[in-house]
């Protein structure tokens, strides 16, 4: 087979790529290694941008989203005995949305049918070749046990953490940054009504706590846990249990309202960055080139931005023979990776306890400067509710 860019991976940012390419009449196939139910299922952060949402209702990709999603004006943000709203809206006029990520993906997946999108679910043995080339080509085997090759002008590579994207690029041009943090999240949907409008991030000295939510009558919530938590030994009571010491069930009246537990996972947190996300004609975009720890919900939205970037750098490569885009694609593309990863690393570090008093206290001194400060509040706004696309 033949395509003009071959994308491996159909989550949201192969997905978007797919679509943004397909409104300039740019051909594409989308393979993926899961099956189309399991990319639909999946959960995943919640949280849009300001430029997140305005991208998708400039593409047509926005009115389920208007319709069931929520915007929220800020967030909360908590200690013991104090709760600090942050109003995006006054600091920095942007909102945020509530809408899943596996409610992006079903969105993106119907439109993307709607356009009679070729796709491939279900592959394996899925190789990259000649990305130094002008005639890459993907090998794989589909569903079926067949093997299979598309040649293409461009692969994009939108396939995750563990895709064969990032692992194509060539040792001697990649270059690699991680941190590992030294917990996880337990995480927890919940089919209770939220107990609170806004989102709430709170420190404990027990550890960190969310609260967060997909729509009015389900909940998500999260527990800083240690790393290699044994799932098992958390039943639905001593989440709840331990959701309402952190989050300060009876503070001011506030309470927290339990119901029946529908998932229940751990996540490892770390921080990735792979550089350059260009090599040859192999582009890579979102998880496939960068993973930011949860706290803030950035994930999602850096994906949307790569993609945002890399479409127009890619239909100029094709349509125009012109190389500029594609040629700053990555170091346009890391200068708001790079604020995203330090955005997601300094939420996480000012929120997760550990053993350390001293780091206690400087992280309530920072928490208390935020909350307090219209400077401090702003540069948090400014990051959580997104900065523009190019930043
Ligand atoms: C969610 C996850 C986050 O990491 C976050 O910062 C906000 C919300 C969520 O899953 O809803």
């Amino acid at each position: 087979m033949r395509t003009q860019v071959a994308i491996s991976g159909a989550g949201p940012a192969g997905l978007l790529l797919s679509h943004l390419l397909g409104e300039q009449g740019i051909d594409t196939i989308v393979i993926e290694s899961r099956t189309q139910d399991y990319v639909l299922s999946r959960i995943r952060a919640g949280i849009l941008e300001h430029s997140t949402v305005r991208l998708l209702d400039e593409h047509g990709l926005g009115q389920r989203l208007h319709r069931e999603g929520h915007e929220h004006r800020g967030i909360y943000l908590q200690w013991p005995h104090e709760r600090h709203h942050i109003d995006f809206r006054s600091l920095v006029d942007r909102s945020v949305w509530v809408y899943g990520q596996t409610e992006v993906t079903k969105d993106l997946v119907a439109a993307r049918e709607r356009a009679g999108q070729q796709f491939y679910y279900g592959v394996s043995d899925t190789a990259l070749h000649d990305v130094e080339s002008d005639a890459p080509y993907v090998t794989f085997t589909d569903a079926s046990g067949t093997p299979t090759r598309i040649d293409a002008a461009v692969i994009a590579g939108c396939d995750g953490s563990f895709g064969p994207s990032r692992a194509a690029m060539p040792d001697a041009v990649r270059n690699t940054w991680e941190r590992v943090y030294p917990y996880s999240w337990l995480g927890v949907l919940a089919d209770v009504a939220p107990s609170t409008d806004e989102l709430i991030y709170a420190w404990h000295q027990d550890g960190f706590a969310m609260h967060s939510m997909r729509s009015s009558t389900v909940s998500r919530l999260y527990l800083q846990v240690p790393n290699n938590t044994d799932i098992g030994a958390w039943s639905d009571d001593r989440i709840w249990d331990a959701l309402a010491v952190r989050l300060g069930h009876g503070q001011d009246g506030w309470e927290l309202r339990p119901g029946p537990i529908t998932d229940k996972s751990v996540l490892p947190m770390r921080s990735y960055v792979q550089t350059p996300m260009r090599h040859g004609n192999l582009f890579l975009a979102g998880d496939a080139a960068h993973i930011v720890p949860p706290t803030g919900a950035k994930g999602l939205n850096l994906a949307v931005a790569d993609v945002a970037l890399l479409a127009p750098a890619l239909t100029q490569l094709l349509q125009g023979k012109r190389t500029e885009l594609a040629e700053h694609y990555s170091d346009t593309a890391l200068r708001r990776v790079w604020r995203c990863t330090h955005f997601s690393w300094w939420m996480t570090t000012m929120l997760h306890t550990g053993a350390d008093p001293f780091d206690a206290q400087l992280q309530l001194s920072q928490l208390k400067w935020v909350a307090s400060s219209e400077a401090g509040a702003m540069g948090l706004a400014e990051n959580y509710a997104g900065l523009p696309i190019g930043f």
